[in-house]
């Protein structure tokens, strides 16, 4: 039974319940029937019922089991501390992993000099698509005023806390945290710059992220507080410049890449968004052209087509992201 249940996994933490001290009992009745306890990590956990179907779902799979019940508990605060050492370590003080010597997630600031240029599209665009390859992806909406990747990622789930520990919603296979779920409705955050770098530092070192193969940062338009704040966090995140075709964007883009230099990060590269797409014949193929002018179309439809490599200005971009369902075509 122990062995079914090793492969119930805690639908947040994505380790197995048995390592997590989530199972409470376990009693084996007469004729095939199980009746199994689990300890929740909180009392409103929101995927309580995920939990009661995988565990139901493992233990009917052991041979000879003809039914099984299942019964929540709640973990008490002294268990709850337990798990929280387990996964953090005993450190008081939460600390920041993707700061540490050898750590393994690379860290991307996706960052413009001007506002609308694309960058949260770009970042939960870049994650789904990601995470669709099987690489474990974060994402940080580090636009603390402007907020707006969970609808763009159409995650609607709230973070569990776990004493200090922050369990983040994930959507399309992707973690994500936002001042967005911590507000209600949609209040405006109206704080100064040391309250946003103590925001970003709860995000980093505070969220139960596991082991990330990337997170990205969808940093706020301009070179203020949070690009700042980003740079001495986490020394070693690199920057991902979004910007569009007008002689006006590129040239802020410029130095918003530009801060770089001070802080000492790496630029990792530069995307043209709404760009439009060189066709081998040196003729321009943009989504926003008129129908004439479009003939790429044919070929785009070809799932060969390098389309992915390109930000074209593309109406289903815009579309997906007030849905919440992202480009996932792209
Ligand atoms: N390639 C694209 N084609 C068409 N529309 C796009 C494209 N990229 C982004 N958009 C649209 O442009 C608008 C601005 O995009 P987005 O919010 O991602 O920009 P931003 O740089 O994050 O803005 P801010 O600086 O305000 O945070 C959105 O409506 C988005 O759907
Ligand atoms: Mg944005």
């Amino acid at each position: 039974m122990r062995a079914a249940l090793s492969g119930v996994q805690d639908p947040e933490i994505h380790k197995p319940i048995t390592d997590l001290g989530m199972v409470k009992d376990v009693t084996i009745g007469e004729n095939g029937t199980v009746h199994v306890e689990i300890f929740l990590t909180v009392s409103g956990c929101p995927l309580r019922d995920k939990i009661t179907r995988d565990v139901t779902a493992a233990v009917s799979a052991v041979d000879g089991v003809r039914h099984v019940t299942v019964d929540l508990d709640v973990m008490s605060d002294q268990q709850r501390t337990d798990l929280r050492r387990k996964l953090r370590g005993d450190a008081e003080e939460p600390r920041i992993p993707f700061a540490e010597p050898g750590s393994l997630t690379r860290v991307y600031c996706v960052a413009s000099g001007k506002g609308g240029v694309g960058k949260s599209s770009l970042t939960v665009n870049l994650a789904v698509a990601m995470a669709a390859r099987g690489l474990s992806v974060g994402v940080v909406d580090a636009d603390i005023y402007g907020h707006s990747v969970p609808r763009m990622l159409g995650a609607h789930g709230k973070p569990t806390r776990v004493e200090k520990m922050i369990l983040p919603p994930e959507a399309h296979g992707v973690k994500v945290i936002s001042i967005g779920m911590f507000t209600p409705g949609n209040t405006p955050v109206v704080w100064r710059g040391p309250m946003l770098h103590r925001a970003l530092q709860q995000f980093l070192a505070e969220v139960f992220w596991g082991d990330l193969d990337v997170l990205l940062l969808d940093l706020p338009p301009g070179t203020g507080d949070i690009a700042i704040s980003v740079a001495q966090l986490i020394p070693n995140a690199e920057i991902l410049v979004v910007t569009t075709p007008q002689q006006a964007a590129a040239e802020v883009a410029e130095r918003a890449g530009a801060i770089s230099l001070q802080t000492r990060q790496r630029v990792a590269g530069v995307i043209e968004n709404m760009s439009w797409l060189e066709l081998p014949d040196g003729s321009r193929w943009s989504r926003s052209a008129p129908a004439a002018a479009r003939t790429w179309p044919s070929r785009c439809r070809r799932r060969s087509a390098p389309r992915c490599h390109c930000s074209v200005r593309c109406r289903s971009t815009r579309a997906c992201a007030s849905r919440g369902t992202t480009a996932r075509r792209w």
